[in-house]
């Protein structure tokens, strides 16, 4: 009888305990670039050359879904959700396509990019589709009418009939969207896209370089671009160039890190300037690529050094970001 009693009592505190622990979401207080980044249900993000746009106070990040055990036909682009950028819910895979346009056996679908349009009221997804060997070179466009719906192929093309590689995304301060894409013959593009964003309307410029993850901001009335040599998933010295306006001119193309490092290991995907009541901060977001395991590939994620023309993506350490104040600081002083 006692024994009985002392079981059931545990059973309660196990239960008890299974409940508040397990039951709870999880919640980092930090980012930990180069680390595993466990989502809130403590799984690895899988949101690899991805893109982010803000609704109201909610972030979307949507990237390349790269976990283990896919059906390999298909291609997922997933969506997480967060109100911190730190902590990310998983809102599922929003797209989960088999080969739109018969491009065969591991054909690709990369760097997901989605704007809002507010006209149409649609979630636009651009991504880099193409075949095995890259020569397809087209961008992909699918819809939805919600954040973290299934998202519709609508068609692919190549932008303004230009090759286009790696894909990335620019929203200005006034809210106008550019795609900006890699075009292997030519170099570095930064078109405007048009009214129901499902085209492009014009080119801005054609900086004259080759440069993939190519990630653009608007800080303190001047532009900076950002992006990779071209040595596939191999970390290379990742360059910027400023200039007052789209068009340019752009200034010559400089480290944004001592060259030594690969920029961390990683490669540009996306910088995003977060407007706080008391701070902008500007945040690299790159790829740490594992080619041979990429579901465990990782993300590099650091406030920028920049003003007057200068950008500096200071050695990655575990930092945290007020979202309200606009505010960062580092987790440990050294
Ligand atoms: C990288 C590019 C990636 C992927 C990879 C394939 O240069 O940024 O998105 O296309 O090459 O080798």
């Amino acid at each position: 009888m006692k024994g009985k009693t002392i079981f059931i009592v545990a059973l309660c505190i196990f239960g008890f305990l299974a409940v508040t622990c397990f039951g709870q979401k999880k919640t980092n207080p930090y980012i930990n670039p180069g680390q595993l980044w466990p989502d809130t249900q403590g799984n690895h993000v899988q949101a690899h050359g991805g893109g982010i746009i803000k609704i109201k106070d909610t972030y979307y990040w949507y990237g390349e879904e790269r976990a283990q055990n896919l059906d390999t036909n298909k291609r997922y682009v997933s969506c997480y959700s967060s109100t911190d950028l730190i902590n990310w819910s998983f809102k599922g895979d929003v797209v989960q396509m088999t080969d739109p346009e018969n491009l065969g056996p591991k054909w690709i679908l990369e760097r997901p990019k989605v704007y809002y349009n507010k006209k149409s009221r649609q979630y636009v997804m651009y991504f880099h589709l193409d075949d095995k060997k890259y020569k397809v070179a087209k961008v992909g466009i699918a819809v939805c009418d919600k954040p973290d719906g299934e998202f519709k192929y609508l068609k692919s093309f190549r932008p303004l009939d230009h090759e286009s590689r790696d894909i990335g995304q620019f929203i200005d301060d006034d809210g106008t969207a550019y795609l900006v894409f890699e075009d292997r013959p030519l170099g570095f593009h930064i078109a405007k896209l048009a009214d129901d964003y499902l085209s492009l309307e014009k080119e801005m410029c054609l900086i004259p370089e080759h440069m993939e993850g190519g990630a653009i901001v608007h800080y303190q009335g001047l532009y900076y671009a950002i992006g990779s040599a071209l040595t596939g998933w191999r970390a290379n010295p990742n360059k910027y160039a400023t200039a007052k306006s789209l068009a340019g001119p752009w200034s010559a193309f400089k480290d944004i890190a001592p060259p030594e490092t690969n920029t961390y290991g990683s490669q540009s995907t996306m910088i995003l300037k977060v407007v706080g009541e008391k701070s902008t901060t500007v945040i690299f977001m790159g790829d740490i690529w594992r080619p041979a395991a990429q579901w465990d590939s990782r993300y590099l994620w650091m406030p920028l050094e920049l003003g007057n023309g200068n950008l500096k993506l200071p050695a990655p350490k575990p930092w945290t970001l007020d979202i309200k104040s606009g505010q960062w600081h580092y987790l440990y002083n050294n």
